[in-house]
């Protein structure tokens, strides 16, 4: 079954949003199977985001996701990565449309309340950073 990853960054913990964004996911019929929170160190936010080691906004992106608690989710169900996107609205805020988590709690373009894996082999890899397998249940 298709799965994939959330967290919930540290701009929408710190507004206490992290309830109201994990209901929000639940009602789209994918199944929470994993839940943490955690404090990110360096190392972690650099694997999760190699993929934009070359890009200007790369050390920001990791000092940011690891600068606070987070907390990461794993939903699962067909089709997870896309609905989860959708839900989740364009990356920069200011263009998400109403009704997306980060057209309605997002502050800007780095502050953007979620992450979602944006493939099912970038899910599967980024679960693996963030849970063993012992930690993703089937109920
Ligand atoms: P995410 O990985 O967090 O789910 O976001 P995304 O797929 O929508 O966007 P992505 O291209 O993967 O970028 C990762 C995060 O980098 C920040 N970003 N900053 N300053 C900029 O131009 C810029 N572009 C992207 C965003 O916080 C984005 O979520
Ligand atoms: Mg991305």
């Amino acid at each position: 079954m298709e799965r994939t990853l959330v967290l919930i960054k540290p701009d929408a913990m710190q507004r206490d949003l992290a309830g109201a964004i994990i209901a929000r996911l639940e009602k789209l019929g994918l199944k929470l199977v994993a839940l943490k929170m955690l404090h990110p160190d360096k190392a972690l936010a650099q694997r999760h985001y190699a993929v934009h080691r070359d890009k200007p906004f790369y050390n920001e992106l990791v000092d940011y996701i690891s600068s606070a608690p987070i907390a990461a989710c794993v939903f699962e169900g067909q089709g997870a990565v896309e609905t989860i996107r959708k839900a989740m609205g364009a990356t920069d805020p200011a263009k998400a449309e109403k009704g997306t988590i980060r057209g309605d709690f997002g502050l800007s373009i780095g502050e953007n309340s979620v992450h979602g894996s944006d493939s099912t082999a970038t899910a599967e890899a980024e679960i693996k950073l963030f849970f063993s397998p012992d930690e993703l249940f089937g109920y």
